[in-house]
């Protein structure tokens, strides 16, 4: 079963089942995490508005972006389960005379509310996006990892091929064997990974989605597998295509009705083994240089 509803009550209902699959809530999603039950989530995976007045903001400011992680923030903490993990992927506010890193004021806050760790900061780069003029174009956001007390984290499920699979160790016990783990290296912490936009595959009506492959790696890495995924603002349902193609359940939350209408379509497609998804291990594209994209007109300097 997966469904959107448009209660809280309705929303609650169909997450205690235990057949309830995907629970999308079509509302605020303060009035939903504020009904969840304590310790009832294994995983959230979120990226919250960045309050810059884009279409689905209600603000541009900085300081409602603090105001409105100093109210949430506790409860996402109340609902997560100890061993659970917390996975907040922030940019920047950008203004016309200033950036501010959201990490800082996110991670400030959760900081402060005791009960987390702060595991990782993964540093998300890609290639594209807005040219700057008056300071360098930004090409990467963040996902802060927090756990609340200690999580099983399942490296195994998520390694990467080696670069080097023939390097051997020159000496000690094992001089002449293969270093490397035959199952993959770790991804490590710096992942570069296309953004959502113009001709991406996954790309859909949401002007600011993240691709799939961010959620896929720490639902595979945190998340159990009866266990349950939670996105308080979930878009176009990203993070819950990552639980769906992992076989977990999810929870969502959109105020938005036709980006929660996508989600469902897009859950529904990745339960039926159809999801349309670029995965982290396809290499980047480079244009050959005959393409006619690549070739460098006469007045093009350098
Ligand atoms: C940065 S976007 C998330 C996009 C998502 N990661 C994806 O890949 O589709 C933030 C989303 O939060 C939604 N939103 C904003 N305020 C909300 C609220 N109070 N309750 C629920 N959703 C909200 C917005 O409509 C927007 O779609």
């Amino acid at each position: 079963m997966s469904g959107i509803y448009k209660t809280v009550r309705g929303a609650l209902s169909s997450i205690e089942k235990r057949r309830a699959r995907d629970t999308i809530f079509y509302g605020d999603s303060l009035d939903l995490v504020r009904n969840l039950p304590a310790r009832s989530i294994d995983l959230i995976f979120s990226s919250p508005p960045y309050c810059m007045g884009k279409e689905y903001e209600r603000s541009s400011s900085v300081d409602d972006f603090a105001a409105n992680h100093r109210v949430f923030l506790p409860e996402l903490v109340r609902v997560l389960r100890p061993g659970g993990s917390i996975c907040w992927q922030v940019g920047y506010h950008i203004s016309p005379v200033q950036v501010t890193p959201l990490d800082f004021i996110a991670h400030e806050i959760f900081s402060g509310l005791g009960e987390l760790r702060l595991k990782n900061r993964i540093v998300w780069t890609f290639a594209h996006g807005l040219h700057a003029k008056k300071r360098f174009s930004g090409r990467h956001e963040v996902v802060l990892w927090y756990t609340k007390g200690e999580a099983s984290f399942d490296l195994n499920s998520i390694r990467v091929p080696q670069k080097y699979p023939g390097k051997k160790a020159y000496r000690g016990p094992n001089k002449g064997k293969y270093s490397g783990n035959p199952l993959g290296k770790n991804p490590g912490d710096v992942w570069n990974v296309p953004n959502v936009k113009g001709f991406h595959v996954e790309k859909t009506n949401h002007p600011c989605q993240f691709p799939v492959a961010l959620p896929l790696v720490f639902v595979k890495a945190l998340c159990p597998a009866k266990g349950i995924v939670f996105d308080p603002f979930m878009g176009v349902g990203s993070t819950g295509v990552a639980a769906a193609m992992e076989g977990r359940r999810f929870v969502g939350a959109e105020i938005v009705r036709e980006y929660a209408e996508t989600a469902l379509r897009r859950i529904l497609e990745a339960r039926n083994g159809r999801a349309v998804y670029r995965s982290m291990e396809q290499p980047i594209h480079e244009p050959r240089p005959t393409d006619a994209v690549a070739r460098k007109p006469a007045h093009f300097r350098g």
